[in-house]
């Protein structure tokens, strides 16, 4: 993308709030398909009381972040991928599907028009949230006939802060994020709303997030708050990385993905397995598992450094980030921001 005048770098933009001063705006109906894209200022918007999304949950988000490069430009990672995903949610709540060059348009459009708002500060990006939800003024139980896509974006530092530090967790015993035929597996709002009062356990219990177990047997790992968690075994060159698998009640994220064909690049081994939450206490306390991370858009990739459970506490290493946490992280900001050659195509 184009090169701009960089903006002096904002103090501490947090995540959530700095919002950039354009919408991007499209349309749908039956009638006419997606139309009236249009980037429009960030403003409020005007809501019938029975907006059909309003009140049944037909509501749709992305996540994705654009970064500035060496050369002064901005490219967004892996646009398509999560194009795809946003369709896959669509048509697990029956919404029309969005072509996956519509939606990247979109995103196009408001990073042309944005992205100035973006310093050259290494840690900050622009967030960019694509939102889809159902706009009927119809009560009935039944799916809306029309939709508005938005595609908004912030400024966004450190979501746990500005600097990296390793977060502890509470394992939720008794709520779960996801359910066998749910929506686990789609980015969809109604997987977030109720993961609050399981938040606010944890954050009561002196912990930052929740870990997540399978609602059948209670004992699976799956994820942790939004994100996706990885585990390291061993240490040195002949450690393994392995992440919890997709059984269908876990979101498959971009950065998930990234990290695993990342992982092997760098020569590690590399696996997709089910960890009990038994298996993680007994992993960390014998020395074998010596790493745990957090991995999403937001999270980027941060350490988990101790786990609060029903038995007790227990450490992970040396509750520091560990080496191989380290280097992949190093390995995707540094593919993000352009230092390295990007051999995938990632980078938009
Ligand atoms: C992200 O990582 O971008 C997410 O969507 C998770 C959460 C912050 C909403």
């Amino acid at each position: 993308m184009t090169s701009l005048l960089n903006k002096p770098a904002a103090a501490s933009p947090g995540h959530g709030a700095a919002f950039t001063p354009h919408l991007y705006s499209l349309k749908y109906s039956p009638d006419l398909g997606w139309h009236d894209g249009d980037l429009l200022p960030m403003d409020n918007l005007s809501l019938h009381p029975a907006t059909l999304g309003l009140h049944y949950g037909q509501v749709i988000f992305e996540g994705m972040k654009a970064f500035r490069q060496q050369d002064g430009s901005v490219a967004v990672f892996r646009p398509w991928e999560n194009a795809r995903r946003f369709n896959r949610s669509a048509a697990r709540l029956a919404m029309p599907s969005l072509p996956e060059q519509l939606y990247v348009d979109g995103v196009d459009r408001l990073v042309a028009a944005d992205h100035a708002e973006l310093s050259d500060h290494p840690d900050h990006s622009l967030y960019l949230r694509p939102l889809m939800f159902g706009t009927d003024a119809n009560l009935m139980l039944r799916p809306s006939e029309e939709y508005l896509f938005l595609v908004m974006a912030f400024v966004a530092g450190g979501f746990f802060g500005d600097v990296v530090r390793p977060v502890s967790v509470l394992v939720s015993r008794d709520q779960a994020r996801a359910m066998p035929g749910g929506t686990g597996d789609v980015k969809c709002a109604a997987n977030y709303g109720p993961s609050f009062v399981a938040q606010r356990k944890a954050q009561e219990a002196g912990c930052q997030q929740v870990v997540w177990l399978d609602q059948a047997e209670r004992r699976w790992v799956e994820e942790m708050g939004g994100m996706n968690l990885f585990f390291v075994r061993g240490s040195g060159a002949g450690a393994e990385v392995f992440t919890t698998p997709l059984t269908g009640t876990l979101l498959p994220g971009v950065t998930r993905d990234s990290l695993l064909r990342m992982a092997a690049r760098l020569g590690y081994r590399v696996a997709e397995r089910p960890v009990s939450v038994d298996q993680w206490r007994a992993g960390c306390e014998a020395g074998e598992i010596t790493e745990v991370f957090a991995c999403g858009t937001a999270a980027v990739v941060t350490p988990v450094g101790r786990v609060r459970d029903v038995d007790g506490d227990f450490t992970v290493g040396d509750g520091e980030m560990g080496p191989v946490t380290g280097a992949l992280r190093r390995a995707l900001v540094d593919l993000q921001h352009g230092r390295v050659p990007d051999v995938d195509g990632w980078l938009h």
